[in-house]
């Protein structure tokens, strides 16, 4: 089959569409989407993000030294998609417009968003400088789950959390079907 070559690209997805929340005051938070972002370590749980330094969440971030990652569903996805288009400055509290709770965490200061049924509390641990954006990796302190989106293992069930996915053609998902066991099916052609 004939390819093209589109040289340097950002092109591999699915991203997670994910919501940073950062404390900006008594009771209120900055909150951006992110998609470029992913985990990167496990022992310990890793993740690393990509961020704007022109954002209004970004100062305090800096200042926090910390902030929430937040996974919404797809239920969620027209308030993500504010969050990712509206900035703090023209709307500082886009909790309340997008109808959010904003929750306590139990390890830093910036809140959780309830309605996500997964949330991550992290701790900045290295900033590496990329032009006008920021790569920051991230140790996750605490992880909360929506107890309805937890599994039989006790892990997250996929389908239960329902994510929100994104796509470099700027377009939101939904997981698909579920194809196989991981760790498992590619066992059929061992010899
Ligand atoms: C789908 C989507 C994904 C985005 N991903 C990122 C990202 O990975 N990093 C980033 O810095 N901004 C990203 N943005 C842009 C910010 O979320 C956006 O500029 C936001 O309004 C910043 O909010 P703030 O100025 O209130 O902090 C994304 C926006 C959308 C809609």
């Amino acid at each position: 089959m004939a390819k093209q070559q589109l040289g340097p690209t950002t092109q591999l997805f699915p991203m997670p569409a994910l919501l940073v929340a950062v404390r900006t005051g008594d009771g209120t938070a900055g909150i951006l989407t992110v998609a470029w972002a992913g985990i990167v370590g496990g022992q310990p749980p890793m993740m690393a993000l990509e961020i704007g330094g022109s954002h209004y969440s970004t100062p305090y971030i800096e200042q926090e030294g910390s902030f929430t990652v937040n996974v919404p569903s797809t239920d969620m996805a027209v308030g993500v998609d504010y969050c990712g288009t509206v900035s703090g400055t023209r709307d500082p509290n886009k909790a309340e417009t997008c109808g959010w709770t904003l929750t306590p965490a139990t390890q830093i200061v910036s809140p959780l968003i309830a309605e996500c049924p997964i949330n991550f509390e992290c701790r900045i641990e290295r900033k590496i400088e990329a032009g006008r954006a920021a790569f920051y990796l991230v140790e996750i302190l605490e992880t909360h789950v929506d107890e309805e989106a937890l599994g039989k293992d006790g892990s997250p069930s996929a389908s239960a959390v329902d994510p929100l996915i994104y796509t470099p053609d700027k377009s939101y998902y939904g997981l698909g079907e579920r194809i196989g066991e991981a760790w498992s099916i590619g066992k059929a052609l061992s010899k």
